[in-house]
């Protein structure tokens, strides 16, 4: 059996807190809780879904509301539709964020973690575990399984994060409705078990921290941008630009970029609209955020046609980057990790910095 846990992990630098002396010796009790500890795959998926929690836009209070919402439907529902309903969804709140293979009770001491997994990435890990790394676990952004054919669940949080910049709640409801249902079409035809099969296959632990990350990413970006005023759009590049992901993604052609707009640009309120809710919202809220006075946008990426809508309601439009910016959250959550002992091999896309080190590892 493993040890039991103790709720938060000792410092590193903060070791010495913790020596004692007992039988004439001194006894570091830091360094012997360090030894003995473990973090299963269930530890981190509570992590996961407790970080989302405390980052997300509705705050805890609109998250509990969602979870009433989730309970009271699923009574309502009939015995053989019961069978059907995903209970997990009435404790964790993103449907894109799960754990897709492997026993939950397993330890983890390294992971890979990155954007994209695929087939590829699991026989990636599986190549790597023949060359010696012992990667207990693989970490995905992007969801896969069951998780990405419910993708369009998680869109519910857009409502409130809209509602926040001014939106009429009723507004943004109407407006994503049909949103939601395009975007559960798109993703219905996908082949969502590709990668889940594959580590089931290779017999290698699996899974996706999607919404969460986002929100991480998210809390993090509105805490520079929404707390203050910003003269120009130039003014927020030059801010955005400091932050270490952005700059090494400058250096890989995949830094921000304004969509619409320009640098001279009055910001006017800018809000960081585009980085959490599983993807892309309804184009027709453009106008609305503009109504409700939102000058500048920041956002992960977009399409033309919400591009079009920018321009047509005088919005700037700043695209930080996709991939830049899911490492953004990632970062956060796996500094969490780093903490608890766990060695993080960045893999897909990710553009690991740690925060901890306040160092970057791929520049
Ligand atoms: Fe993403």
């Amino acid at each position: 059996m493993r040890p039991t846990r103790l709720p938060v992990p000792p410092p590193w630098q903060n070791l010495d807190r913790y020596q004692f002396q007992h039988c004439g010796l001194n006894w570091n009790f830091g360094l012997i809780y360090y030894i003995i500890s473990t973090v299963t795959i269930e530890e981190i998926y509570q992590l996961a879904i407790k970080m989302g929690i405390g980052a997300d836009p509705r705050g805890k209070e609109g998250v509990a509301k969602y979870l009433a919402r989730q309970k009271k439907a699923y009574e309502e529902l009939s015995t053989s539709k019961k069978e059907d309903f995903d209970l997990e969804s009435l404790k964790n709140p993103y449907s894109d964020t799960r754990i897709l293979f492997g026993d939950s009770s397993v330890n983890v001491d390294k992971i890979m973690a990155g954007i994209d997994f695929d087939t590829g990435e699991v026989v990636l890990a599986d190549r790597l575990n023949q060359k010696g790394e012992s990667i207990d676990l693989l970490i995905a952004h992007h969801p896969s399984g069951g998780a990405l054919a419910s993708l369009h669940e998680v869109m519910d949080l857009q409502v409130d994060l809209m509602a926040s910049y001014g939106v009429p709640i009723n507004v943004a409801e109407g407006m994503l409705s049909e949103r939601v249902s395009e975007v559960r079409r798109k993703i219905g035809p996908i082949n969502h078990y590709r990668s889940v099969d594959a580590a089931r296959l290779l017999g290698l632990p699996f899974m996706c921290i999607h919404t969460v990350w986002d929100n991480l990413g998210w809390r993090f970006m509105a805490g520079i941008f929404e707390k203050k005023d910003y003269e120009t759009v130039g003014d927020v590049m030059d801010i955005l630009k400091t932050i270490p992901e952005y700059k090494q993604a400058i250096k890989y052609k995949a830094g921000p970029t304004i969509y619409w707009g320009s640098e001279k640009n009055r910001a006017g309120r800018v809000a960081v609209s585009e980085f959490t809710g599983g993807t892309e919202g309804a184009k027709e809220i453009y106008e609305k955020l503009s109504h409700a006075g939102i000058g500048t946008i920041i956002g992960m990426h977009v399409s033309e046609e919400h591009r079009e809508e920018a321009k047509k309601y005088h919005i700037n439009l700043i695209i930080a980057g996709h991939i830049v910016s899911d490492s953004v959250g990632a970062n956060l959550f796996l500094d969490e990790l780093e903490k608890r002992g766990i060695t993080i091999i960045p893999a897909s896309g990710l553009i690991r910095v740690n925060r901890l080190k306040t160092r970057t590892k791929r520049s």
